[in-house]
Parts: structure tokens; sequence; C-alpha cells
């Protein structure tokens, strides 16, 4: 305590600041263009450039699709002794130097002529996941084992350097199978085609992942990308599929993260990639987003004779502030998949400059309603229908935080007709559709907006979850590259117990004394959320241990500061107390602080606790 010469630093302490990475630049999230749906890693210049030119040509571009990002496959070697990388440049005519290393700065140059951005690919390790993975796929690196040694491993300063320096790429996509996947049992290490590393990330076990020090090597990418672009225009994408706790730290070393495994083709991985975000609203923010990898809209059970499904999966992807990356070879691309690529009403939604994910307004197995706040007050709507029957379902004023006495105006963003209704509606969904909707109406709390209407200004800095727990609401379908081998698609994305809004971490509604809430930010105990001022003059709450807490007995004490400075607290609270109202003034501070101190240190899993009704009021 104050005074206490010997106390040790108090770790929910607050901190007056906003602890989003600044490095990089990404407001809102990144659209663009990638070859690995589209070509795998069967790469050339002829067929980026292609596609480059396609989204210029289109008018894609226009609409805000600008980074073109090469993948896998445009390496041949790393150089011995010197260790500088080496293009497969019988691929890319335009990278030949006399030296033979090759420069990928032409194409940079061309694509930064054409009005676009250019983004490139590497590992964490010192092998690529094509090594790794799928050594019969095209372009694998040659050579000694050395001299396939393409990763950053070893390297990251000299390479960060050459591909964000002299090539001038603005984004780099970091994979992470060198670090998973090198094992000393991997047939690859024990017959000596590669080098044992780690493994650093165990996949299917966090508690067996090196947590802090996936991070360091991130972490040492992010210092060196800021000395290599001291102007800070560059995009840092992080590619490690939700595992190594990533979502705890994303947001703190990079501008996007991937949140699964790799997307494929089909409606069931569609999903099970949407889930691996879907309850993730309060970990994405401006400069930093939640990736549940590249869009498959044109292909497999997203193309365009699958109409529902290719409308859903880029709808989902908008609402939910997903890196807009197309992976379709455009040469071929039709006018109807042109034409939802570009759906103007979708990509507003996803570059909405409030930069809030949506939320889950309603959730179960059969539906889902997603409602995302916008900038101007109004609301994007999605109603999904996740099965493959038609469901009947209804939206009502209350999911979407409206007025129930008085109308409701909707637009369908698919028709553009406009709908009005009061208190609720019947909606008629087919197998797979979603129904997009801009809703405008009279706001449930009028004095200002709710917390849980804007997820991107607060940012559970410490989360209470002490020990990461996989994720268990996420949809395992079949993995088509493993099909049944094993003994079945188990929970591993770490995130489970971290802060939610309108929700307990478990999924529960909020509930305190008996009392439920609809709106409200729940998080566990020992927790600290930062939420960024927008002009707002007061924050309101009622506050309490949440009734699904496990323990009876544990107390929380609640306290709110501003710019640093103490507001309002209370006293400890246990479960089945009645909610304490707080009113803290917050004129002119920048920063609010919900501090929530439990009574015991460690593990807080068990103590569930909810900020009810929090509310920014003018
Ligand atoms: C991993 C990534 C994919 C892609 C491939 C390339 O699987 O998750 O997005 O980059 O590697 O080999």
């Amino acid at each position: 305590m104050a005074g206490h010469a010997h106390a040790a630093p108090d770790p929910l302490a607050p901190h007056a600041s906003w602890s989003v990475t600044t490095r990089g630049t990404a407001p809102l999230p990144p659209m663009g263009w990638n070859s690995w749906n589209a070509f795998n890693s069967d790469i050339d210049e002829e067929r980026i450039l292609a596609s480059a030119q396609a989204l210029v040509n289109t008018g894609l571009a226009a609409k805000g699709y600008r980074y073109v990002d090469i993948d896998d496959g445009w390496w041949l070697r790393r150089r011995q002794p010197d260790g500088r990388l080496v293009i497969r440049a019988e691929r890319f005519p335009s990278a030949v130097t006399a030296d033979g290393a090759g420069s990928f700065r032409p194409l940079t140059d061309k694509l930064h002529a054409m009005g676009l951005k250019a983004g490139i690919y590497s590992d964490i390790g010192r092998n690529s996941c094509g090594q790794a993975y799928t050594a019969n796929f095209a372009n694998q690196p040659e050579g000694s084992q050395l001299e396939r040694e393409v990763g950053l491993y070893g390297h990251i300063d000299q390479d960060i350097r050459l591909l964000m320096g002299d090539w001038n790429f603005d984004l780099i996509k970091v994979d992470g199978c060198g670090i998973r996947a090198m094992t000393p049992a991997n047939p690859l290490v024990k017959s000596g085609a590669y080098r044992a590393l780690g493994p650093l990330v165990d996949y299917d076990t966090l508690s067996r992942t090196d947590i802090p020090a996936v991070r360091g090597l991130y972490q040492e990418v992010s210092d060196a990308l800021a000395r290599t672009r001291p102007a800070n225009d560059y995009v840092f994408s992080l590619c490690l599929w939700g595992s190594a706790d990533v979502r705890s730290w994303a947001r703190q070393v990079g501008n996007m993260s991937r949140t699964s495994e790799d997307i494929s083709p089909n409606w069931e991985r569609m999903l099970h990639n949407l889930d691996s975000v879907a309850r993730r609203e309060l970990y994405a923010h401006a400069n930093s987003w939640n990736d549940p990898d590249m869009l498959y809209v044109g292909t497999g059970e997203f193309d365009m004779s699958h109409r529902e499904e290719a409308r859903s999966h880029m709808a989902l992807w908008a609402m939910l502030n997903a890196p807009l990356i197309i992976g379709f070879d455009m040469r071929k691309a039709t006018p109807d998949l042109l034409a939802l690529l570009g759906n103007t009403a979708l990509i507003a939604l996803n570059q909405d400059p409030a930069g809030n994910q949506a939320v889950l307004a309603w959730d179960s197995d059969t539906v889902q309603i997603f409602v995302k706040t916008l900038a101007d007050g109004s609301k994007g709507v999605a109603v999904f229908n996740r099965t493959g029957s038609a469901v009947d379902a209804t939206l009502t004023a209350e999911q979407l935080k409206l007025r129930t006495d008085a109308p409701v105006d909707l637009v369908d963003l698919w028709e553009g007709k406009p709908a009005r209704f009061t208190g609720e509606t019947r909606l008629g969904l087919a197998p797979h559709q979603t129904l997009m909707f801009r809703a405008t109406g009279q706001r449930e709390h009028a004095g200002g907006l709710y917390l849980s209407e804007q997820p991107g200004a607060v940012n559970p800095a410490i989360d209470g979850v002490e020990t990461p727990m996989a994720d268990p609401m996420i949809h395992r379908g079949l993995l088509p590259w493993k099909n049944t081998k094993g003994s079945g698609e188990r929970p591993i994305y770490g995130g489970w117990g971290g802060a939610r809004a309108d929700a307990t971490p478990y999924g529960q509604a909020l509930r305190i004394g008996g009392e439920t809430f609809t709106s409200g930010i729940g998080t566990l105990a020992n927790s600290r959320l930062e939420v960024r001022n927008a002009g707002f003059a007061r924050f309101v709450t009622r506050v309490g241990v949440d009734d699904s807490a496990l323990s009876a007995t544990a107390k929380v004490r609640f306290e709110v500061f501003a710019d640093g400075r103490s507001v309002a607290r209370t006293g400890w609270i246990k479960r089945g107390d009645a909610p304490i109202a707080l009113s803290a003034p917050v004129q002119g501070a920048r920063i609010v602080e919900l501090v929530a101190r439990g009574d015991r240190t460690g593990l807080q899993n068990d103590l569930p606790v909810t900020w009810g009704a929090a509310a920014l009021d003018r």
C-alpha cells in the first residue's frame, strides 16, 4: 500500500495509457489479395501481376483492396556464407540481378506505381510451412541443409532489412511452422533434411508451448521492423493460428493475428474459422485485428453456384472486422464474384472508422445474430443461419440496444429494400443464409454509449486469465488434410475465460444478485480494462460478482480510474450481493480504467465479475 517501503509493485495499478501497439499502420482491417488460396505455392510474377492488374481494372483496388501479398513459394535458398536470401528468379523475371541474388524491388516499385501495396511472407523458425508439411508443393527451397533454412530464425535483422528495407515491401506475414514442426522426433529432422528447433509451439497443448519464447521472437521482428521502417508505414501480420496464447499478446506486437488453422473452401471449415473470432470482440482494435484467415469467396463451397454460402462468408468476415484478403485467381473472376467482393455496403461495415468488431447479440448452434455499432451510431446486423435447413428467426429491438416502443428502420443490404418494425420482427432464413441489415432507431441508452457497443475502445489489458485454457466453443469439423486420423479435432485455441461484451467470460448471460444485464462487460477478477474515452463526461455502471461465479465467498473490489486518478470504487463484495451503482466523472480523461481486484492471488478462473450496463455518458 502507499507509504509501505517494501510493497511489491501492484500488478493492477492503472497505467493511464492505451496499450495496443502503435507500431505499424492498420487503423482499419487491411484489405487486399494473397496468392495462397489462389495458387498455393505455385506462384510466379505473371500470376501475381495479373491479379494485381485485375484489382485495379475491376475497381476493387479503388474500393480498398490494396495489398498484393506474395505467400509461400518465392524463395530459392539462403546464400552461404553471408545468409542473404535468394529469390526463385526463374519464376520472377523482373527480380533477376547481375549478382544472381535477385531483388524484388522492381516488382514492389511496379505495384506501388499501380497504386497498390506489396506484401511478403516468411517464417519465424528456420524453415517454412511448405518444408514442414507439404514437401510435394511447388517451389520448395533448394540446396544444402543450411541453404534451405529460409526462415527468419537467426536472421531477423538481416531479413527484415532486405524484405522491408531494400525490397520495400509494405506488409510481412510471419508464419510459425518452423518453431512448431521441426521436433527432434520429426522424420524430416531425423533424416538430416532439417535441423531440430524446439518445438516452441506445441500446437495441441498450450501448457507445453513456450509462450514467452514465442512472443519474444515475434517481438524481435517487431523491433527490427521499427528500426527498418521508422516511418511506421507497414503491417506486421502474425500467423500463429491461435496457438501460443497469441490472443493475449498479439495486440501488443502485431497489426493482425490469425486465430485458427487454415481455412479451406468448405462450410464446416468456415464455421470453425468464424468461431475462432466470434467471441473475441474485445481483442480486436485499431492497429491490431483478429484474423480468421483469408477469404475463400469464389472457390469450392463458396463459388458463385453457392450463392448463400459465398455471401455468408463475405458478410461475416466484414462484420467481424477480419482483414479482407481475396484468395482467388482474379483473371477468372466473374461479374457476380466481383460484385460480391466489391459490395460497397459490406466493405463500409468492415472499414467503418469506429473499428468495432461485431458483438454476438444472440447465440446458438443454429442461428447467430451479430451486431456492429458504427461510427454514426447506426447498427450493422447479420442474422446468420449456420445450418443446412431453413429456419425462422426473431430480431428484436432489444438485441440492437434500441428502444422497443419506437420504430426501428432496417435497410436490407443485399436487396437495398427498406423495412420498419417496432419491438420485434420475424425473419425467414434459407439454409446457410445471412440476412444483412443496417438498422437505425432510438437508442435504449440515450445518454451515451454502452461499452459493449464500442468493443474497439475497450482493451482487456489484464483479463484475469492466469493460465491459458483452450476454447471449447469453437465448431470442430473434420480437417480435410487430416481426415479422421488421430484421436479427433480437440479444443486447442487458447482464449477460454477472456473478457466479453454482453456475456460472461464463459458465455453466460450477465447476472448480478439475480438481476440480468443485457449490456455490460464480463471479465474475471484481478483484471484491468482500458477504455478509450472519446470526449464523454461520465462513466456509469452497476457492478458485482457474477451469479455464475463458482466461489460464494471470494470477494472483489471494483475501482474506476480516469487518466490514472481513482474516481470511484466499491467496498468488498461477493456473489449474491446486489449490484453496486458507480458514477464517475471522466471529463477530459483520455483513458478510463476498470479494475476488479480479487481478495485472493493466483487463479481467478472461478470468479467472473460483471461491469453491468457499463456506459460512457455525455
Ligand atoms: C500456413 C499458413 C497459410 C499459408 C501456408 C503457406 O499454413 O497458415 O496461411 O501461408 O502456411 O505454406
